[in-house]
């Protein structure tokens, strides 16, 4: 079933395979002999669509064992075609080429952005602490409910948490918030300290996502959304290219405040949103989201991946002691403690190793990688991502919201004429300090 499209306008192409050979059909409005010679030294492009849905261009190369002609069945201009058969040896596929996968290019498209992991559901985990409890996972499947129901543009959904609920967060909280002084970073400490001035942040109650959302919107322009549950690495990282970050309501089982196989609303306030108050930390996580769209799959993993061992699980220097940054490590008690022990191996950050590095999502991580700085980690990534094989390159648009994809002179020239007028503020401005 190989539809072949010519790669010169004027041919068209069928194929034919028996036991004989592949023959080729081709049919030429203005038939010349010379373009079929000319077409036998290059390669036949070949376009079929894939099972995947997705469709794709393979590059085949075959040798011609044998051509002749024959007046037309169908009347073209007038006049009959040619149409030629060609015998040919065994077809090469020499390259494929897959179309770009969808991404979404406005904030609205995150609507679409919603594909779940359900690996570590309550309902499919045996090793979920709330597995045999069906009150909690009924809970669980109304807070959820939320989320699914969840329109771009809506106010965010907010949740009466019971007293159990309230209670597990308090016990977090107060075990977490007494080793943050020694284990967390510089830049978490100050941002979870203005959560608790400005935010309500504290062990009495659980922060509403609407509260926190505006918050972090005034601090780095990042905003909530509610997720189901843990998401497929393509739509969450595709969100953070919108500084969206998407958040669950859900809380972890009682029975086990100090871990959760899956993301609750303690991983994500304690561990995640410190962080993206962060000015600079919300531009890596912006970076990363950037990198990831429109990638292949198997960048996708990498890019995965990395996020895994900054975000989740990062380390970086500061004031010569080793401190924690990744949301896996500030929002589990157990793993913080060791991570920041003397037990497991530290390697500096570098992307193109940590891309490919095995991770545990079971149980604690046999290596951590220390980055310099996060402006280190940020140059860093930005180089690795440069390497990621996109026939574009994406920026974001802030007024818009949306993403633009710089793939003609036009809209580059437009970008830069924008950055040029950018520039001559910062200019002005440097003048005007130095005249005063
Ligand atoms: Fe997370």
């Amino acid at each position: 079933g190989l539809e072949l499209v010519a790669y010169d306008s004027h041919i068209t192409f069928s194929q034919h395979s028996s036991e004989r050979g592949t023959a080729f059909f081709c049919t030429l409005s203005t038939p010349t002999p010379f373009k079929i010679y000319k077409l036998c030294r290059k390669a036949f492009i070949l376009k079929h669509s894939s099972t995947s849905g997705r469709s794709s261009t393979q590059t085949f190369e075959a040798r011609l064992l044998h051509i002749e002609s024959r007046p037309g069945r169908k009347w073209k201009n007038n006049g009959p075609d040619l149409e030629f058969f060609m015998r040919s040896s065994d077809v090469l596929l020499i390259s494929t080429h897959n179309a770009v996968p969808w991404f979404p290019k406005q904030i609205k498209d995150l609507d679409r952005c919603n594909v779940l992991i359900t690996k570590f559901d309550p309902d499919l985990d045996h090793g979920h602490p709330g597995y045999n409890d069906s009150e909690y996972k009924k809970r669980r499947a109304a807070i959820v409910e939320l989320a699914f129901r969840y329109k771009h543009g809506d106010p965010l959904p907010t949740v009466e948490y019971t007293a159990e609920e309230t209670s597990t967060w308090q016990q977090v909280y107060q075990q977490l918030r007494s080793v943050y002084p020694s284990t967390a970073c510089r830049q978490f400490l100050d941002s979870l300290q203005q959560l608790e001035e400005e935010c309500g942040y504290g062990k009495e109650r659980i922060p509403q996502l609407r509260d926190v959302s505006a918050f972090l919107k005034e601090k780095t322009g990042f905003q909530l959304r509610p997720a189901a549950g843990l998401l497929s690495a393509r739509d969450f990282l595709a969100s953070l290219a919108f500084r969206v970050f998407q958040c669950t309501q859900y809380i972890r089982h009682p029975s086990s405040p100090m871990h959760s196989p899956e993301p609750d609303c303690c991983h994500e306030l304690l561990g995640h949103i410190p962080m993206l108050a962060n000015k600079e930390f919300a531009q890596f996580s912006q970076e990363i989201g950037l990198a990831s769209l429109g990638a292949s799959d198997e960048d996708i993993e990498k890019l995965s991946t990395l996020y895994w061992f900054t975000v989740e699980f990062g380390l970086c220097k500061q004031n010569g002691a080793v401190k924690a940054y990744g949301a896996g490590l500030l929002s589990s008690y157990g793993e913080l403690v060791y991570a920041l022990s003397n037990e497991p191996e530290y390697k500096p950050f570098d992307p193109e190793e940590a891309a490919v590095q095995p991770y545990q999502d079971q149980t604690y991580q046999p290596v951590y990688f220390v980055s310099e700085s996060f402006e280190d980690a940020k140059m860093k990534l930005r180089r690795y991502s440069a390497n990621i094989q996109r026939p574009f390159a994406v920026r974001y648009d802030p007024f818009t919201c949306s993403i633009e994809v710089l793939d003609q002179p036009a809209r580059i020239q437009s970008a830069l004429s924008q950055m040029r007028e950018d520039l001559k503020t910062l200019h002005g401005a440097l003048e005007k300090l130095g005249s005063s």
